[in-house]
């Protein structure tokens, strides 16, 4: 298994020496799954989480195939599909949705811990609605990113579990005896006369992000573009509320929001259909701005990310200022909204063109960008 680990890679995701594709938690999944995965038949696995792949090509090299396997974000879930053409392990799984056809049936599930509890709650639920009776859930993490309110959110869906010792910093749970299934439904709330609806894991869950609320008091007044084929654009649009607010504040305007995880992008949807906004607004699962060609766009804005996989980096904005500077025409705008401390502001101006700032608090800065 070490020379494929070897070579797993995170691209198209940044990449920089402190980010890995593999930690010490996939190999402790891996291991304390073992002897379960040895008896298992094709279709027997699903993989939730996994990050580059290592879980799921980790299976496979076991010998496991029809795997099922679900990445929530499209980087990540790119990055499977070009680790596994490496490692000639791409027959061995299909990539799937976060819904009852990832886990029907199921009887090994190996889980990548999500970052917060309400994503976890509607992955536990999940499993336990469609899985195997005897489906044995084998769910890891690092410590730092653990806490016993995941023991407890488990134990909503399963009976007693099983702790494993800690190793490298990393710990398993296991959970069997599946009950009280449910499928994922949306916390949903009204924000400033908006409806919000958020799957377990989006950004800010059904609120609204401090940041986000400064750039939404700076809007301009009317934005050009908002045409079919100039629509204005939500870039990392997470519950899709900076689109949602443009398709309403600027009537008639069709609106494009993008994001490259599968959470935020059934949350947007959800947002727009509880808004009555789906016939103007698009939602798409992309890498930053992918699907957009370039030089087409007038209006953007973005709060960027600052997370990649469980890693804090700050190699994301910079990514994503050099795709908005290629989307944009010249003289198109960014709006962006950033933590004043990271001095995004050389960056915009270098990748983008003159930046000025329209809004600063204690915290965050709203800056406009116009393409030169
Ligand atoms: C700070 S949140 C902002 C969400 C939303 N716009 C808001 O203000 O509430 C950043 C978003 O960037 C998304 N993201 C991260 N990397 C991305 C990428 N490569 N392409 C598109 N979206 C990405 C995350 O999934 C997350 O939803």
């Amino acid at each position: 298994m070490s020379a494929i680990f070897d070579a797993l890679r995170r691209w198209p995701d940044v990449e920089a020496p402190d980010l890995v594709a593999v930690d010490a938690a996939d190999r402790l999944i891996l291991d304390e799954s073992a002897s379960l995965r040895a008896t298992a038949v094709p279709g027997d696995i699903a993989v939730i989480n996994d990050a580059y792949g290592a879980l799921t090509l980790g299976a496979a090299e076991d010998g496991a195939s029809g795997i099922r396997t679900h990445i929530d974000a499209i980087t990540g879930e790119r990055a499977l599909t070009t680790n596994a053409a490496r490692a000639g392990l791409t027959g061995h799984f299909r990539p799937l949705p976060l819904d009852a056809g990832l886990v029907r049936g199921a009887r090994i599930v190996l889980l990548r811990l999500p970052r917060t509890r309400d994503a976890l709650r509607d992955i536990a639920g999940l499993i336990a609605a469609h899985a195997d009776p005897a489906v044995v859930v084998v769910a890891g993490g690092r410590l730092k990113h653990m806490s016993v309110s995941m023991n407890a959110v488990l134990s909503e869906h399963f009976g007693p579990l099983d702790i494993s010792h800690a190793r490298q910093k990393s710990r398993v749970l296991i959970a069997r005896a599946p009950r009280d299934g449910r499928d994922p439904v949306p916390a949903a709330a009204r924000v400033e006369g908006l409806e919000v609806r958020a799957y377990g894991g989006a950004f800010a869950g059904a609120k609204l992000d401090i940041g986000t609320r400064l750039l939404l008091q700076n809007l301009p007044g009317a934005p050009a573009g908002g045409t079919p084929s100039d629509p204005l654009i939500d870039l990392a649009c997470g519950t899709g509320i900076i689109g949602a607010r443009m398709a309403t504040k600027f009537g008639g305007a069709h609106v494009y929001a993008c994001d490259q995880s599968a959470i935020a992008v059934a949350s947007a949807r959800a947002t727009m259909r509880a808004n009555g906004l789906e016939e103007r607004v698009t939602v798409a699962r992309d890498d930053m701005l992918g699907a957009r060609p370039s030089a087409s766009a007038s209006f953007i804005t973005l709060n960027p990310p600052f997370h990649s996989a469980a890693a804090v980096t700050d190699l994301l904005a910079p990514r994503m200022f050099a795709d908005v500077a290629r989307v944009l025409r010249p003289g198109g705008q960014l709006w962006c909204v950033w933590n004043s401390g990271l001095r995004y502001r050389p960056l915009l101006e270098r990748a983008i063109g003159p930046t000025e700032q329209v809004a600063r608090n204690t915290k965050f800065t709203v800056t406009v960008s116009t393409r030169r």
